[in-house]
């Protein structure tokens, strides 16, 4: 059957967006719309973390033990398409601290085994956080030996692993104007007991622990058009942090899209000129489409998917601080979102790979946009036991 091409055509960064059509429909191409032929992906198609290596940049994706422990198929694809792995729940404070004295690395240090037999960078994802707290924490942590916690959490953690992280999530998600400070923080427990000073506090713990890691703020909700007040917030942050030599060397942006709101090329490219110039490596970390607003109909719904995967990727990788990007999970078969379930209660399908682990649209946007972008001066910022 002769292969049917989804041609892409891609809105200049200026564009208005992205137009995809099927074999025999053309959009009008505007002047300054390119088309890329965009083939409906092939299983013998080189992998994610291959397109992404030949331009210094890395790809992978969040996963869990649990997944790739019992679902061979499963952990086979990833191996194929991954260069990166971050654990989605494993090093986080709830699953690493079963009491305010204990530390449990077992899942954690499966994973980080599972990366370095498979060649795959390894990320820490996250020491500090306003959710994923353990059940003793509240009536445990206060005001009075919050810092001891949260060092000793820190120098624990990060230590542990020291030598085999690619990169820390250090901080996340602490911006939130919402709460009207004049700082833009986000009211938390930290916040409130140790003052905004923590986040520095928590930077310069964890680069002490582990000096060949690469020290992450990560933050969602940064890439919308209506995210202004959020990007503004999240400089600013970075720009004070940096003012006192804090040791960040990167921003993480979630990436979690969806097909109601828009991005702004524009704004987004702006955002990310200013985040660079502050000397910032950025990652696209948790890239993933919810698809609730999209039509049933799988072909016309993975079509709207990966449109605006290539939308948002024809403007981040163009950024050339950007060295790497991860989805948050690679399989259908396996999403956080399952409980963001769909109206009609048709499965979500937010991801590169489909439930029987078939490549989909969502998989030949990014491929399509890996190939496209410029190839890094230098491979990404990893320590020494990488490739
Ligand atoms: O593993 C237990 C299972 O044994 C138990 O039966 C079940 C009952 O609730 O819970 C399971 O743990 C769940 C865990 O995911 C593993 O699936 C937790 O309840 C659930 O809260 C946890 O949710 C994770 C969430 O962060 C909170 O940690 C999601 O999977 C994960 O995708 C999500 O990821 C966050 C990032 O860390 C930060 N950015 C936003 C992103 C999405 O919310």
């Amino acid at each position: 059957m002769k292969r049917r091409e989804l041609v892409l055509g891609l809105g200049a960064v200026t564009g208005a967006g992205v137009v995809i059509g099927v074999e025999g429909w053309r959009s009008p191409q505007s002047p300054r719309q390119q088309s890329l032929a965009l083939p409906l992906p092939s299983r013998d198609a080189p992998p994610l973390r291959k397109l992404a290596a030949q331009k210094n940049l890395l790809y992978g994706a969040a996963t869990q033990k649990r997944f790739l422990a019992s679902d061979p198929i499963f952990a086979k694809h990833f191996k194929q398409e991954c260069g990166l792995l971050t654990p989605e729940v494993e090093l986080k404070w709830k699953r690493l601290r079963p009491t305010p004295n204990d530390f449990n690395f077992k899942d954690g240090d499966w994973l980080a085994d599972f990366a370095v037999q498979y060649q795959m960078a390894f990320r820490g994802h996250t020491l500090v956080w306003h959710k994923g707290f353990p059940p003793w924490f509240e009536g445990h942590v206060n005001a009075l030996n919050a810092r001891d916690h949260l060092l000793h959490h820190i120098e624990t953690v990060v230590g542990h692993y020291a030598g085999r992280v690619h990169s820390w999530d250090v901080v996340n998600e602490v911006v939130f104007p919402i709460h009207n400070r004049r700082d833009g923080l986000r009211e938390n427990p930290w916040l409130q007991m140790l003052g905004p000073d923590y986040i520095e506090m928590a930077f310069r713990a964890a680069a002490a622990a582990d000096p060949d890691a690469l020290m992450v703020y990560n933050e969602v909700a940064l890439d919308f058009d209506e995210n202004d007040k959020k990007r503004a917030a999240t400089l600013a942050l970075l720009q004070r942090l940096k003012a006192k030599n804090v040791p960040i060397h990167a921003l993480g942006m979630q990436g979690h899209l969806r097909g109601k709101t828009q991005i702004n090329p524009n704004k987004l490219k702006a955002f990310l000129r200013e985040v660079s110039a502050l000397g910032l490596k950025i990652l696209i970390t948790e890239l993933d489409v919810t698809d609730r607003a999209f039509p049933r109909a799988i072909e016309q719904r993975d079509r709207q998917v990966a449109k605006i995967y290539a939308e948002y990727l024809s403007v981040v990788l163009q950024e050339p601080a950007v060295i790497a990007l991860i989805t948050w999970g690679l399989s259908d078969r396996y999403i956080w979102l399952k409980n963001e379930q769909r109206v009609d209660g048709a499965p979500p399908r937010p991801l590169l790979l489909d439930e029987q682990m078939n490549r989909k649209l969502a998989w030949s946007a990014i491929a399509n946009n890996l190939k496209a972008t410029s190839k890094r001066s230098s491979p990404s910022l990893t320590h020494n036991s990488l490739p």
